[in-house]
């Protein structure tokens, strides 16, 4: 049934590392906003349970099992996309891992494996979706950094800070490169946001250390998260090239 009134009717997306979480969140709210989204992840099982969730709920999703560092699976997921649906008009290029390793105990191997996942696999995704974008003059890509990528990170390592401060630089380049194809990029930065990837590096009584000292003294939810990405792909004509923060007041500049 068509809902006109929906801002993502006629629209398909792409969201990476939406198994759980923040994509997760996101995959359900494009979704519940009209788009057809791609429920793509490295985690076939996970990516399944959040596609029979869209569509058992009267959205539309397909999953796609993508590691985002394998520039073959990228090309299939938006090659699949395109042969289904037509085109791909939203990339959000979720997909993240962190670990907490102190610089003297990083390996050049978990080096290369932090930033291919953070970075290199937000330059192969939205490279992949540009030509599509460029052929129907719009895109929106937002990509997710973190409150580490403007400062340094409160739980990841070195090679975490360097890989969301790279997705910034990326964001900013690119969005000057595609401005005149109707594509925007923006960057959103979360602070901590309450999920597995916080849980599983945090006791309750640090996350409660930490809540106490924000301004909004809690963790973000994903859900809040995607409200910010909904906006950057629906409302926003006129930003590109921003870093968006998004802390609970933790990071304020
Ligand atoms: N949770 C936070 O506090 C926080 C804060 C700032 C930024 N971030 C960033 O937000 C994004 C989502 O974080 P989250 O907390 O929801 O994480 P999460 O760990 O809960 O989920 C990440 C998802 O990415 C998938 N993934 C991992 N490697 C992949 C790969 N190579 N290819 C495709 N998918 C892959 C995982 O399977 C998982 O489903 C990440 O980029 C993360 O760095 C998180």
């Amino acid at each position: 049934m068509e809902h006109p009134e929906r801002k993502l009717s006629n629209q398909v997306a792409i969201v990476t590392g939406a198994g759980q979480g923040m994509g997760a969140a996101t995959a359900n709210c494009l979704a519940h906003e009209g788009a057809v989204v791609i429920v793509s992840d490295i985690n076939e099982s996970k990516a399944a349970r959040v596609t029979a969730e869209i569509n058992d709920s009267g959205g539309t999703a397909m999953s796609a099992k993508t590691d985002v560092t394998k520039e073959d699976e990228v090309a299939s997921m938006v090659g699949c996309a395109i042969d289904n649906y037509g085109s791909v008009s939203i990339l959000v290029n979720n997909a993240g891992i962190l670990y907490p390793t102190r610089i003297d105990h990083v390996t050049k191997a978990e080096w290369d494996q932090v930033l291919d996942v953070n970075l290199n696999g937000t330059f192969l995704c939205s490279k992949a979706v540009l030509p599509t974008m460029k052929e129907k003059e719009y895109g929106r890509i937002v990509n997710m950094s973190s409150s580490a990528g403007r400062s340094v990170s409160t739980l990841g390592g070195i090679h975490y800070t360097a890989a969301k401060a790279g997705v910034l630089g990326f964001t900013r380049a690119m969005a000057k490169e595609v401005a005149p194809f109707g594509i925007t990029v923006n960057a959103v930065c979360p602070g901590l946001i309450d999920t597995e990837m916080v849980r599983i590096e945090c006791t309750p009584e640090r996350i409660k250390g930490y809540e106490e000292s924000f301004p909004i003294s809690r963790l973000g939810t994903p859900e809040e998260v995607a409200q910010l990405i909904l906006f950057l792909v629906t409302d926003s004509q006129y930003i590109t090239g921003a870093s968006i923060d998004i802390n609970g007041g933790d990071l304020m500049m």
